[in-house]
């Protein structure tokens, strides 16, 4: 192989690798690793290092982010069509999602990749880096930590002494357990990671400091009680973080929001309020035309309980 191939860092040879098998995909992708800051790409090469150590190859992330693409392609065109998400309980999702490993495995180092690629992603990771509490103690929750990368941030970078998170997809558990043992060595006994639905999941009774919720409300058939349990298992001063996404159809998406002030109602029932809100307009379009056409919205949220 030509040496300079070989030195282009991993990032850009995973975008080449995309916009060649993908070419509707160049236009969108365009610059997106210049976007990065120097901490960004770091973390970015880190993250593909440690995939490409455990012999996951590029050509397979490929496939990994492209499965995403297309899944999303194919659920729009049912939204366009019936102005609803496709289904809308766990049982329809669950066998052929969270509980198949092989499809779960592609989705979730999809997803950890468009965290990286796609803008409103990186925006929402900028905005958890930027309120997440350093120098806070205490207990630290994740629900849904999927690919892992949120609950490998909080554990390199703050305080807290006790880290869990829960996901209801063995697979999910597995890679995060994987990735936190791999950059953020040593810790052993400072986090546990669970198996289990987080509205039934047994959990100890001391109230959690930080509880860190990213996509997974729009996955829930209730997410009021989601959202009354977190507030249930929190300290008043606790930092809680959410995100969700608005009109925005993928396999998995049973609860669908139409707008951010959706998601504010049901954070109220719940007795909490956004203290910061970020709400990001599908690429090239505004709040204003997503409402009016439906297009998707992302939406990150600090949440205060009232
Ligand atoms: C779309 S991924 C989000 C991953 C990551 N948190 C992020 O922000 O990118 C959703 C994750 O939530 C998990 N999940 C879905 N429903 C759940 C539930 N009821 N309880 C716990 N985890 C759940 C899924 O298995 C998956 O790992």
């Amino acid at each position: 192989m030509n040496s300079s191939v070989q030195m282009k860092p991993l990032s850009l040879r995973l975008v080449d690798a995309i916009n060649q098998s993908n070419p509707l995909q160049a236009n969108y992708l365009a610059n997106c690793c210049y976007e990065l800051n120097a901490e960004e790409q770091a973390r970015f090469e880190g993250y593909l290092g440690f995939l490409l150590e455990r012999g996951v190859s590029l050509p397979y992330l490929t496939e990994c982010y492209n499965t995403i693409v297309e899944d999303i392609k194919r659920e729009q065109y049912y939204f366009v069509r019936h102005k609803r998400y496709r289904y809308s309980s766990y049982d329809e999702v669950s066998a052929s999602v969270y509980l198949d490993n092989g499809y779960m495995e592609r989705y979730m180092y999809g997803l950890g990749i468009t965290s990286f690629l796609w803008p409103n992603h990186v925006a929402m990771n900028r905005f958890f880096l930027q309120h997440l509490p350093k120098e806070r103690t205490g207990r630290y929750l994740e629900i849904g930590p999927g690919h892992g990368l949120h609950f490998t941030t909080a554990l390199s970078l703050c305080r807290y002494e006790a880290y869990e998170a829960v996901d209801v997809s063995p697979k999910s558990a597995a890679l995060t357990k994987e990735l936190v043992s791999s950059l953020v060595p040593g810790r052993d006994g400072d986090w546990n990671v669970t198996i289990s639905d987080f509205l039934t999941a047994e959990l100890p009774g001391q109230p959690y400091h930080a509880l860190v919720m990213g996509e997974v409300l729009e996955h829930v058939e209730r997410p009021d009680l989601f959202l009354r349990r977190v507030r249930d298992v929190t300290s008043s001063d606790a930092f809680i973080y959410v995100t969700t996404a608005i009109n925005a159809p993928a396999i998995d998406h049973i609860y669908l929001l139409r707008n951010a002030e959706e998601f504010e109602s049901l954070v109220a029932a719940a007795g909490m309020r956004c203290e910061h809100r970020l709400v990001l307009p599908y690429k090239g379009k505004t709040i204003e035309e997503c409402a009016e056409q439906a297009l998707p919205v992302n939406l990150a949220a600090v949440l205060k309980k009232l």
